[in-house]
């Protein structure tokens, strides 16, 4: 059943910047785009690369490996050569806490 996951400090995270953190050992990249937090799966649905280590544009993720694009927001693919979308997850900040509904 989900439920909401403390996963960083909000105030560690700085717009325009993306973490990677770990929840039940799986990767999930967690997003801070003008104040408004997103959090999707860390690794690329192309190959095994980690999306928080690729370049963030707005809500517009490239994966630094072959620069398939993703929209944070929804998960869609953008650019190829991914073709599968990212699963996003819901986020919430209660106090300073950032929470991932997993
Ligand atoms: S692993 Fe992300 S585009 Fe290939």
């Amino acid at each position: 059943m989900a439920r909401f996951v403390t996963v960083a400090k909000a105030d560690s995270i700085q717009p325009g910047q993306m973490v990677k953190v770990e929840i039940d050992n799986l990767p999930v990249a967690v997003a801070n785009v003008g104040g408004t937090f997103h959090a999707f799966d860390d690794t690329c649905t192309h190959e095994d690369c980690s999306l928080a280590e690729g370049e963030l544009a707005r809500t517009v993720v490239t994966c630094p490996c072959h620069f398939a694009e993703f929209d944070i927001r929804t998960g869609a693919v953008l650019a190829p050569p991914a073709t599968v979308p990212l699963k996003v997850y819901p986020v919430r900040v209660e106090g300073n806490d950032l929470q991932v509904e997993f």
